[in-house]
């Protein structure tokens, strides 16, 4: 399967998926990363993809009109890759109407909470303020809400009494990176369909 990843930040949920395509191969795994996409330069998720020898698109909210514009502009750079999967890695915009129309059903995203609890930006920082003592990540489809779309896969985290943001989203991402590898493998490797809010990976 052909992924293009998008990212915004640090890019280490696409580093696990670049280390085990390298260890493995891309016919062992079932992907391969054939674009690496950002909503912003200058982000270690892109030093990383262009390490790797992977070509890379930026598009900025802030040189497009509208949203609904920078949304097609995406899309297209994105299509011009013809995946068959797209993995919203740490990518921290909302996927517009234009896009999901073309990769609907087709993009998967990983949050760091157990979804539906703690949606959003601030999954880790709003789950700690509520001060629940398991959170974790989930792997789902995105649709047009925000972290809304059908689960895939969750892991768990236990939270400890000393934990502070960063402390906590550390372990979960440790989690995180190791079930969205798990998940983006199965997907490609296997197919899977699609029943209401089921997925499921034969
Ligand atoms: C992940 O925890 C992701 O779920 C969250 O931001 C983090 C991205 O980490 N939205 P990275 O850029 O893959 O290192």
């Amino acid at each position: 399967a052909r992924l293009v990843v998008l990212v915004s930040g640090s890019g280490t949920n696409l580093q696990a998926l670049l280390d085990v395509i390298a260890a493995e191969g891309a016919a062992g795994f079932g992907a391969e990363v054939v674009a690496v996409g950002a909503d912003r330069s200058g982000i270690a998720g892109l030093e990383r993809a262009e390490r790797a020898g992977i070509p890379t698109f930026v598009c900025r909210v802030k040189d497009h009109a509208t949203r609904a514009e920078w949304d097609r502009a995406l899309a297209e750079a994105t299509a011009a890759y013809e995946p068959d999967l797209v993995v919203s890695a740490g990518f921290m915009k909302i996927l517009g109407r234009e896009f999901l129309t073309r990769f609907g059903g087709r993009c998967v995203n990983t949050h760091p909470a157990l979804l539906p609890s703690f949606p959003g930006a601030h999954g880790v920082r709003d789950a700690l303020a509520y001060g629940v003592k398991v959170t974790g990540c989930t792997v789902h489809l995105v649709d047009d809400g925000v972290d809304t779309g059908p689960i895939i896969a969750q892991g768990v985290v236990e939270v400890r009494d000393e934990d502070d943001e960063s402390a906590l989203h550390e372990r979960i991402k440790e989690v995180e990176r190791s079930l969205l590898v798990e998940v983006v493998g199965r997907l490609a490797r296997n197919g899977y369909r699609i029943e209401g809010r089921k997925v499921m990976i034969p």
